[in-house]
């Protein structure tokens, strides 16, 4: 069953755990290419001469990223061999082919007695944290994705006690504002009934003090956009910001760390970097080195966690490539002045009624992109149309950045892992293989102790009318 009709025969090694961690991490950066953290790696080093980045230390694999019947994987079928450890097709969440359930390790922690969280900078009900906590045969069911973490819906009633990211307008009664909500279950009001601290902005999260604040204690839901979160790039240069990645991944680790210390079972939390994909599909390149600038923050701030909490481990690893990022003659240069996104940059555009478009161009839009020397056939092409597209090019063509496809690849990810002391020896000699990408939930599970089967059993044990 966990074989792929892809790659039959491929050699996936069995996830045998030496270690046995209190508490698992998974950071996941959607999309993340290779040549991602060259990009990163050039621009910082010509910054500070540091050309170190956070996960030089830990690679531990390689990991195949094909789905079921595609060698070219979605983030629904990748999250779904993630989070459950079996392959699906593309577009499916939390089930087989044949639409049946499967129990994910996100449940099995859950079912165990390990309190979980899943922090993400897209909409909460996006792909990757859907395909651990929800069951629906086509991640466009995003009103039933959100409803079943919240346990409104779904058969086992399991709840995420730590949600965090963006997609406010899926937990809003449908015609009220604000909602993109497909029915009328107002997921904020039944949240709070279940004595959730839930916060819908910036300054009721900071209320938490990153997690710190005796007064408040888990379960929370977090949403602080109505879509995704910004681009990180955007987010910087907002008057009240968004919190971080790393901020509300710090506030994570300290309420889920304060409510299981004194316990013996721990916390199972996903992070991913989610919009890394996003700005590649835009072939945005200062929006993705900043995205991916963040996934490095988390990175770093995991592995300092775990030098202060030694009972956990991480690991970490894209589920594809996207959009074939190749870097030829690259020099970060020009990305130095971007200070937003073509997605932000685009908006301003298009809602600009002035009667100077050329020197609007020229003198808030292409310096917010760090292109004040945009040639005159350039600005030209601009003014004709095309406006996203066409400022991608202009930045690609004078960074040396190539997006060379649209759409996903299907190379090998790297697998990064890291736990500290003995454990952090134990773990490296475990992960030290080329992966299926199934293989690396059935680790997880066998390092805490879990049981996903026994999910997958109670997930069918009543049919699958249920699945929307
Ligand atoms: C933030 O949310 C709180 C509680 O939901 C609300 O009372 C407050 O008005 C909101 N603040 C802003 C700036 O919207
Ligand atoms: C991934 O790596 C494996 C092992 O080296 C190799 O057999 C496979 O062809 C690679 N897949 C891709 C898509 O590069
Ligand atoms: C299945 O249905 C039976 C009878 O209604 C119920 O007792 C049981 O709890 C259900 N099992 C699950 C996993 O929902
Ligand atoms: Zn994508």
């Amino acid at each position: 069953m966990r074989s792929s009709a892809v790659i039959a025969g491929a050699l996936v090694p069995v996830a045998l755990a030496a270690i046995a961690p209190k508490n698992f991490i998974f950071i996941m950066p959607d999309g993340m290419a290779p040549a991602s953290s060259t990009l990163h790696r050039a621009y910082e080093s010509m910054l500070d001469g540091d050309s170190r980045v956070a996960t030089d230390q830990i690679p531990v694999g390689t990991v195949m990223t094909h789905s079921f019947n595609r060698l070219i994987t979605d983030s629904a079928a990748a999250g779904t061999a993630f989070a459950s450890g079996y392959k699906t097709g593309n577009g499916a969440i939390g089930v087989l082919p044949d639409g049946q359930p499967v129990g994910t390790i996100w449940a099995a922690a859950k079912h165990a007695g390990f309190l979980t969280g899943l922090v993400v900078t897209s909409t909460v009900n996006h792909a990757t944290p859907a395909s651990y906590s929800s069951h629906v045969l086509n991640r466009n069911a995003l009103g039933a994705i959100a409803e079943q973490q919240q346990g409104y819906s779904g058969i086992l009633g399991q709840k995420v006690d730590v949600l965090l990211g963006g997609g406010r307008c899926h937990f809003r009664p449908r015609g009220t504002s604000g909602s993109c909500h497909d029915n009328d279950v107002d997921l904020f009001a039944y949240a709070q009934e279940q004595g959730y601290f839930v916060a819908q902005n910036r300054s009721r999260f900071d209320e938490l003090e990153l997690g710190r604040a005796e007064s408040h204690n888990l379960p929370w839901l977090g949403l602080f956009n109505d879509g995704d979160l910004s681009y990180e790039i955007d987010r910087q240069q907002q008057p009240e910001r968004e919190r971080s990645l790393a901020e509300m991944a710090e506030a994570a680790l300290n309420a889920l760390h304060r409510a299981s210390h004194c316990k013996d079972k721990g916390y199972f939390v996903m992070i991913e970097a989610s919009r890394i994909d996003h700005a590649s599909h835009a072939h945005d390149s200062v929006a993705h080195l900043w995205d991916v600038t963040e996934y490095y923050n988390v990175v770093e701030l995991v592995t300092s966690w775990i030098d202060q909490h030694t009972d956990t481990a991480m690991m970490s690893v894209a589920d594809h490539e996207t959009d074939g990022l190749i870097l030829i003659g690259y020099g970060p240069r020009p990305l130095q002045g971007g200070r937003h996104s073509i997605d932000y940059l685009s908006s301003l555009w298009s809602r600009y009624s002035g009667s100077d478009r050329r020197a609007f161009l020229t003198s808030e839009i292409l310096p917010a992109y760090g292109l004040e020397d945009a040639t005159g056939s350039e600005i030209d092409r601009l003014l004709a149309g095309n406006f996203a597209g066409n400022l991608a090019s202009i930045i690609s063509s004078s960074t040396g950045i190539q997006w060379s496809t649209g759409g996903h690849r299907a190379v090998n990810t790297t697998l990064y892992a890291y736990a500290a002391g003995d454990m952090g020896a134990h773990l490296k000699v475990d992960l030290a293989h080329h992966w299926d990408n199934t293989g690396l939930p059935r680790y997880i599970e066998e390092a805490l102790g879990l049981d996903m089967d026994e999910i997958t059993a109670l997930l069918r044990a009543n049919g699958t009318d249920w699945i929307p």
